[in-house]
């Protein structure tokens, strides 16, 4: 008799604990290196809201901005051990996976937001979404930040005013090759090291985006700015293809939906965030900025333009010449 309860003890206690197991929420960790004030920041916040809403008690999205647990070299390693479910790393951090999504780093390849976009949307950039998908990784959309602009320590006005200053790039072979072709010196560096850089005149100057100098206070250690949309800023949204796939359908479905209108929520504000920070960079007074004229700006493209030629043949001919029509609305 006393081994019959014990036995039932041990199988109710079985039972209860799977039972708890079940009702455990699914947890969501998405990591990112930028503020929550930035449009990436505001996209990830509001995927959490919707997922969480539409989820109760099922899924609990913890969102770690700011590098707070993964940095740049880390997170795709980090999602694919699934010690993170969700990253969204700007498209210049994917060039170790695919030559394609350098597409993107080429400078002056688009004219502004509204060209990324329709290319993104579009036939092409929908595959580019999939691009990785055999190395582990679902791209789940494309979330805009904004055009980057160059800092530096001395003004740049033209492109000869690069030559022999060294700037912080992100790891990007594109990247690295347009600041050679200003005979300027690149260094691949994590974004959460690059305000201590520039502080400690490790590296003269950068390229981003008005959101993240602002958010970053690049201002603060950076006297000359110049609004030059050379190149841009925009991030794939990337989960782990086993736990995404793994999810109970009815779960995945609902957190699909989310995405898509985190992906608008985010991608409507980014433009307004990055002209918002811009005019808060200017009103520190502490900053020198240049507004390139077309004419000044057609020089920096003529200086940075052999870049295309060396990356044609890894990005291929047809993938450029689809991102270029983009630039036309039609
Ligand atoms: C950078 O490294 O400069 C950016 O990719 C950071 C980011 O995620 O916007």
């Amino acid at each position: 008799m006393m081994r019959f309860i014990a036995a039932m003890a041990v199988l109710t206690g079985l039972l209860m604990g799977s039972a708890q197991a079940q009702q455990q929420p699914i947890k969501i960790k998405l990591s990112h290196v930028v503020a929550d004030s930035t449009p990436k920041g505001m996209a990830s916040l509001k995927f959490k809201e919707l997922a969480e809403q539409r989820l109760p008690g099922k899924v609990v999205v913890e969102v770690f901005p700011n590098s707070q647990l993964f940095g740049d070299a880390k997170e795709m390693e980090a999602l694919l051990l699934n010690d993170v479910q969700i990253i969204a790393p700007s498209l210049s951090k994917f060039d170790k996976f695919t030559k394609k999504l350098q597409v993107f780093d080429l400078p002056f390849l688009f004219d502004d937001i509204a060209a990324i976009d329709r290319f993104q949307k579009g036939k092409i950039g929908q595959e580019l979404l999939r691009s990785i998908a055999s190395k582990g990784y679902t791209g789940l959309g494309y979330w805009h930040n904004g055009m980057k602009q160059f800092s530096a320590s001395k003004p740049l006005i033209k492109p000869e005013d690069a030559k022999g200053l060294k700037f912080r790039i992100q790891a990007s072979d594109v990247l690295e090759a347009q600041f050679r072709a200003l005979n300027a010196n690149p260094q691949k560096m994590a974004f959460a090291e690059v305000y201590q850089a520039l502080q400690t005149g490790v590296v003269d100057g950068q390229e981003n985006t008005w959101s993240n100098i602002y958010s970053q206070k690049y201002q603060e250690v950076q006297k000359y700015m110049t609004e030059s949309n050379h190149g841009v800023i925009d991030y794939m949204v990337v989960a782990n293809t086993k736990f995404w796939t793994g999810l109970p359908a009815d779960v995945r479905k609902v957190l699909e939906q989310a995405m898509v209108e985190a992906t608008k929520y985010g991608n409507d504000l980014a433009e307004s965030i990055n002209a918002g920070d811009k005019k808060k960079i200017e009103a520190t007074g502490s900053v020198q900025l240049t507004v390139l004229t077309k004419a000044q700006a057609a020089e920096w493209r003529k200086a940075m333009l052999p870049v295309y030629k060396q990356f044609e043949s890894q990005i291929g001919k047809d993938l450029i010449d689809a991102a270029l029509a983009s630039n036309k609305s039609s």
